[in-house]
């Protein structure tokens, strides 16, 4: 008995589903919350998630679901899923394809029309009997709007709007010339859609190409007096250059059914901005308090949805995705068009002079030995199947050496590289330039795993490894995973120390377990890495004649 969870559930929902169910009932354990999606509320077993877009559906969620096979979403956009960590687990994601392009499209006009006729105003004359509220609008005839996104909510829209009398424009990078022509539409390119445009209304999916598609710049191109419209995703508009855009008039009304950081609407906004402590979050929440005391402004909460019909066919169509599933044959799926994690290689830079005396470089510059600058060709063989688009090494000359080496013999030499000082060698303090045997003979066994190793262990005037990680990893974090993310093969070839402060947090080893673990010279090791940087997959490989002397 499979357990179904759905969230975000109202009590039509709950029923429509129920019904459409039916006889499944009986052999799965279906489970409704009407709130949103909470880590503490979903069953642990949960084998099928269903969420409507006021849930965000992130990676901590998912790995808490071992069980987890398909995430079904009550809607058409799916950028409320971690896609990545969805794919990573091979979750199959379906999406509700169709369901209300005319129901979006009537509400994206209901909201214009509130704007151009001053609905609000004229009904508000009325009840509070007043005579100073300005009522007199503008017609939609003869304006030209420019729709972006030309799909089925967007045709649609255009539709309607021909209906009125307007003139049409749109972009779209995928045009569609028969419906241009059947709904007698043209495409423009963005900008010229943005310099002719009386009302622009929004129908574009957002990925993660298209964050901001109106920014401060846009807004600086578009007609004096434009209304925008939003029915389609908050994160394409630029809060910020929209409340400046409605400030010095370019922009004369606009319409939001979605609005960036749209989550805070549901929340009571300042007591939960106060527990908040990201910059972002905060952001959002005052640019929403200005939109919100904004006249010229309507905020609505993604409600464009919201129509008996509409419902009904997200619902009947939910079930039949899930019952599809089941039955092994998965419609509406939907997969990212984030690419797939790139590659990390992560190797130790080839034997010093220093290595070969058996002494501690530290942080000073000690060049490759003769036997350092052959092994660090024989790493480039190793590695040479695996495309890199960039690299990253310390400041010290021997991992430069090395990475000359590498590119040249992996026939990369075109490859960039930067030279970082977070990746730098240890700091050994008093024991540089120290020859590690006569070290060890003098402070002893213990005492000398416990300079080499330890987590956190003092040296004279030098750093412990807990110091390195603490400058290597936030590194990592902000600059080396995002490119990963992107789809980038990453090399970084560092040292001893750099390298065991990264495997410590990419494989999670705990403080006393990485004095077990030596990065060896002649080593490289190739990891596939999730979201925030962990290890999922690791191959070592080694080149056959070294023999690691550090
Ligand atoms: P669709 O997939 O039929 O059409 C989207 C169109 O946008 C496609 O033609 C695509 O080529 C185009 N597009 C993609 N990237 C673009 C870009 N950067 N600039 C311009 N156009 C771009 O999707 P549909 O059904 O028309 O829905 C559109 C969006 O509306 C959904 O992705 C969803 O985010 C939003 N929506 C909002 C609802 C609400 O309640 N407010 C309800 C339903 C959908």
């Amino acid at each position: 008995m499979a357990v179904l969870s759905f969230f975000d559930i109202t009590n039509s929902d709950k029923y429509q589903l129920q019904v459409t169910f039916d006889a499944w009932q009986d052999q799965h354990y279906l489970l409704f919350e009407n709130g949103p999606l909470e880590i503490q509320k979903i069953h642990p077993d949960t084998e099928v998630l269903s969420v409507f877009v006021s849930s965000n559906v992130t990676k901590e969620i998912i790995d808490s679901l071992p069980k987890l096979k398909l995430i079904a979403c009550r809607s058409t956009g799916y950028n409320n899923i971690d896609m990545i960590a969805a794919k990573e687990r091979q979750i199959t994601v379906v999406n509700v394809p169709t369901y209300g392009e005319h129901t979006v499209a009537e509400y994206a006009f209901a909201l214009l029309l509130t704007l151009t006729r001053k609905v609000r105003e004229a009904s508000q004359s009325v009840q509070e009997n007043r005579q100073d509220l300005p009522l007199t609008g503008i017609d939609l005839a003869g304006k030209t709007i420019g729709v972006i996104g030309s799909g089925r909510i967007g045709q649609q829209t255009i539709a309607i709007a021909k209906g009125f009398g307007m003139h049409v424009i749109a972009y779209d990078p995928y045009p569609n010339q028969d419906k241009a022509e059947e709904l007698g539409f043209i495409y423009v390119s963005l900008d010229q859609l943005l310099t002719e445009s009386n009302i622009i209304s929004l129908h574009a999916p957002y990925t993660l190409d298209n964050h901001h598609l109106l920014n401060k710049h846009s807004f600086e191109k578009m007609k004096h007096g434009v209304i925008i419209v939003n029915t389609a995703r908050g994160e394409l508009i630029e809060n910020l250059a929209l409340i400046e855009a409605l400030q010095n008039g370019t922009v004369s009304a606009a319409a939001l059914d979605v609005l960036e950081g749209e989550a805070l609407l549901d929340k009571d906004e300042e007591l939960y901005l106060l527990q908040q402590n990201t910059t972002e979050q905060l952001q959002h929440g005052l640019e929403i308090s200005a939109l919100l005391k904004m006249p010229q402004v309507i905020i609505t909460k993604h409600n464009a949805f919201n129509s008996m019909e509409a419902i009904e066919r997200i619902n009947q169509t939910t079930a039949h995705n899930i019952m599809a599933f089941f039955e092994g044959n998965p419609q509406n799926s939907v997969t990212t068009n984030a690419s797939a994690m790139g590659k990390l290689i992560l190797s130790r830079h080839a034997e010093s002079e220093w290595n070969a005396l058996g002494k501690w470089s530290g942080s000073t510059d000690v060049h490759l030995s003769e036997k350092g600058f052959k092994d660090a060709a024989l790493l480039g063989e190793i590695i040479k199947d695996i495309p890199i688009d960039y690299a990253f090494i310390s400041q010290q000359i021997r991992t430069l050496e090395t990475i000359e080496g590498i590119l040249d013999a992996s026939g990369q030499l075109d490859v960039e590289y930067q030279r970082i000082k977070e990746l730098n060698e240890r700091d050994y303090g008093d024991y540089t330039g120290l020859n590690k045997w006569e070290v060890k003979e003098r402070v002893g066994e213990e005492e000398f795993n416990n300079i080499r190793r330890a987590w956190n262990h003092p040296v004279p005037n030098g750093e412990t490894l807990k110091e390195v990680y603490e400058r290597a990893i936030p590194f990592y974090i902000n600059t080396i995973v995002p490119m990963l993310r992107e789809g980038k093969n990453i090399l970084i070839c560092a040292h001893g120390n750099t390298n065991r402060a990264l495997n410590k947090y990419i494989e999670s080893i705990s403080d006393e377990g990485i004095a077990d673990v030596e990065m060896q010279l002649g080593k490289a090791v190739i990891y596939t890495v999730d979201h925030d940087g962990k290890m999922l997959i690791k191959e070592d490989r080694h080149i056959e004649t070294t023999e690691s002397k550090a």
